[in-house]
């Protein structure tokens, strides 16, 4: 297993950020082939996008994407749309790499267990109460546990349409975890209820519970 993942602070123009295992490490969950096209298709296809577009007003290259993505509403209006939707695209796939490793049976533990235990029940009734907003999200998305350091730390979970940011939201999240509702990620699975299923054996509870103890701290983890 390589190193906990850094918070990103790279300005534009973007590079595709390298994942933390290999294109075969998720298998068998996600095959190599699957992972390599999400990677180095999808989420290239927007980092290039939004490189692009940024191409246009390049005095917002010197910023990172997710300092646009939390001054969206104040970006001139020519790329405002397309660095919501590329730019998001990017800084949303950029999350989920992060929280993903090998398959294994993990869960909460410490002061993320304690807090997901006090605001959902259980971790089990959590699961359940995101797998149920994931399926009730129509269309291409994105699923959040937002935690709001402004609202007392509150455990949120929301989905978004499209490449939505948990960072552009009127309270920006700094987001704990974070799930592809995009067809090309449930795909492979036969469809989203099966790809959330899937899901958790993938999510990695331990970098999870480090972003935890970062936003509390004050930390960036983002
Ligand atoms: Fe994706």
């Amino acid at each position: 297993m390589s190193a906990m993942p850094q918070p990103t602070h790279a300005v534009g123009p973007y590079d595709l950020p390298p994942l933390r295992f290999g294109y075969g490490d998720l298998a068998p969950v996600i095959d190599e082939a699957t992972l390599r096209h999400h990677h180095l298709v999808v989420h290239k296809a927007y980092v290039d996008a939004v490189n692009a577009t940024l191409t246009r007003r390049p005095e917002f290259l010197g910023k990172t994407i997710e300092t646009l993505l939390r001054g969206l509403k104040d970006l001139p209006d020519d790329i405002r749309a397309d660095v919501r939707e590329q730019g998001g695209g990017h800084a949303d796939h950029q999350f989920f790499w992060k929280i993903l490793s090998p398959p294994a049976e993990r869960r909460p533990a410490g002061p993320l267990a304690a807090a997901i235990d006090a605001t959902f029940g259980s971790f089990e009734a959590f699961k359940a109460r995101f797998e149920a907003a994931a399926l009730a999200h129509e269309g291409q998305g994105w699923a959040f546990l937002s935690i709001l350091p402004k609202s007392g730390f509150t455990l949120k979970i929301l989905t978004l349409p499209d490449n939505g940011s948990v960072l552009s939201q009127p309270e920006p999240s700094p987001g704990l975890i974070i799930c592809d509702l995009w067809d090309h990620a449930s795909a492979p699975f036969g469809g989203r209820a099966a790809w959330l299923r899937a899901y958790w054996s993938l999510v990695d509870w331990d970098y999870i519970g480090e972003r935890f103890t970062g936003v509390h701290e004050g930390r960036s983890h983002l």
